[in-house]
C-alpha cells in the first residue's frame, strides 16, 4: 500500500487529497511539518517514511505578500526546495501545487500551455515560481501541477475563499461590485484532488497545468454563485483599477490543460458543473 504524506492537510486541496486518500494517507498539518524549516521537514518524513510527498502547502496572502516578502519566500520557495531535496535524496514522487498567477497575462488571449514562459507581476507570485523551478529542477519524480483560483470545502470552516466570501456577502448586500477584467478558470478542491491522485499513480513526471475546464471572469463566478444559490443580490463589473487591490494579478490567466488530460485520459468537469457540486454538497 502507498503510505502518502499529505503536507497542508488541513488546508482547502490537502484536506480534500487526505479524504480521498483515506488509509493511505499521512496528514501532516503545520503543527506537524514547517516546510520552511531543514530540520522539521526531515524529522517529519523521516518519521513516517512515506512512499510519496504532496506538497499542498503555502503562503496565500497575495496582497499582504507585497510587505511580507521574506514570509512568502521562507514557505513558497525556501520550503519546496527543501522537500525536493529530501525527496531526491530518499528517491520519492513529489507533487508540488503551483498557480496560475506565474503567468503575466498580457502577452495573449489564448490558453497558457506548460511551454510558455512566465513572467511573475507580484511578490506571491514570484515566490511560488521560484519554489517550482527549484522542485522541477532538483527533484527528479515530481509532478508539478499548476491551478487557479482555489476552492474546497475546508474554507468553509477556517479562512474562507471566493465563493462562501460571495455568497456571505450575497446575504448581507443588495449588490456586490466584481473585478471583470481578470479572466481564469476558479478550480474546485474536489475535482484537482482526483487529477492530483490519478495523476501521482504514473512515471509521467513533469509540469503540467490542471484547473477545471471553461474560464470566466470573477465577476461572472460571482454571477454565477448569485444565481446557483438563489441569492437576489445584484453584480455589477468593476475594472482592476478601480477595485485597488495592493498586488498585481494577470489579467488573463487561462491554463491550456490537455497535457494533463493526455495523461489521465479524462478532462476535468466545467467550472459551473464544479461549482453547482459544490454548492449542493454544502447544503448537505
Ligand atoms: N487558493 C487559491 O486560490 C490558489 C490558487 C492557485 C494555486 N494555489 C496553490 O494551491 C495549493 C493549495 O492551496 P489551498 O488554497 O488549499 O491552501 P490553504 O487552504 O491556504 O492551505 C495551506 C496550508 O498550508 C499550511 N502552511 C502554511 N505555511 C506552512 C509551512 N511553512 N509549513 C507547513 N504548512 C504550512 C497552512 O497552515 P496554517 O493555516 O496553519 O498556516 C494551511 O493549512 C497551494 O500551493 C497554493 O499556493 C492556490
Amino acid at each position: 500500500m502507498m503510505r502518502v504524506a499529505v503536507i497542508g492537510a488541513k488546508g482547502q486541496l490537502g484536506s480534500d487529497i487526505v479524504a480521498r486518500l483515506g488509509a493511505q494517507a499521512i496528514p501532516l498539518g503545520h503543527s506537524d511539518i514547517d516546510i520552511s524549516d531543514a530540520a522539521s521537514v526531515a524529522s517529519a518524513l523521516d518519521r513516517e517514511r512515506p512512499s510519496a510527498v504532496i506538497n499542498c502547502a503555502a503562503y496565500n496572502f497575495v496582497d499582504k505578500a507585497e510587505s511580507e516578502r521574506d514570509a512568502a519566500m521562507l514557505t513558497n520557495r525556501r520550503g519546496p526546495g527543501l522537500l525536493a531535496d529530501y525527496c531526491r535524496e530518499h528517491d520519492l514522487k513529489l507533487v508540488h501545487v503551483g498557480t496560475d498567477y506565474v503567468y503575466d497575462g498580457r502577452t495573449g488571449k489564448i490558453p497558457w500551455t506548460e511551454q510558455d514562459d512566465p513572467l511573475p507581476i507580484s511578490t506571491y507570485a514570484l515566490s511560488k515560481y521560484a519554489g517550482e523551478q527549484l522542485v522541477l529542477t532538483h527533484c527528479p519524480r515530481h509532478f508539478v501541477v499548476r491551478t487557479c483560483g482555489l476552492y474546497g470545502r475546508n474554507a468553509m470552516h477556517g479562512k474562507g475563499n471566493f465563493v462562501e466570501t460571495m455568497l456571505r456577502l450575497g446575504r448581507e448586500r443588495p449588490e456586490l461590485r466584481v473585478v471583470g477584467d481578470q479572466r481564469c478558470t476558479p478550480t474546485s478542491t474536489a475535482n484537482l484532488a482526483s487529477a492530483i491522485l490519478d495523476l501521482v499513480k504514473t512515471e509521467e513526471y513533469g509540469l503540467y497545468h490542471a484547473t477545471n475546464s471553461g474560464s470566466c471572469s470573477w465577476f461572472e463566478f460571482a454571477s454565477e454563485i448569485m444565481r446557483m444559490a438563489s441569492l437576489r443580490a445584484t453584480v455589477s463589473s468593476i475594472t482592476t483599477a478601480e477595485y485597488g487591490a495592493r498586488a498585481r494579478r494577470p489579467s488573463f490567466s487561462v491554463l491550456d490543460c490537455s497535457k494533463l488530460e493526455r495523461v489521465l485520459g479524462w478532462k476535468m468537469p466545467t467550472w459551473q458543473e464544479a461549482l453547482g457540486r459544490y454548492l449542493t454538497e454544502r447544503n448537505h
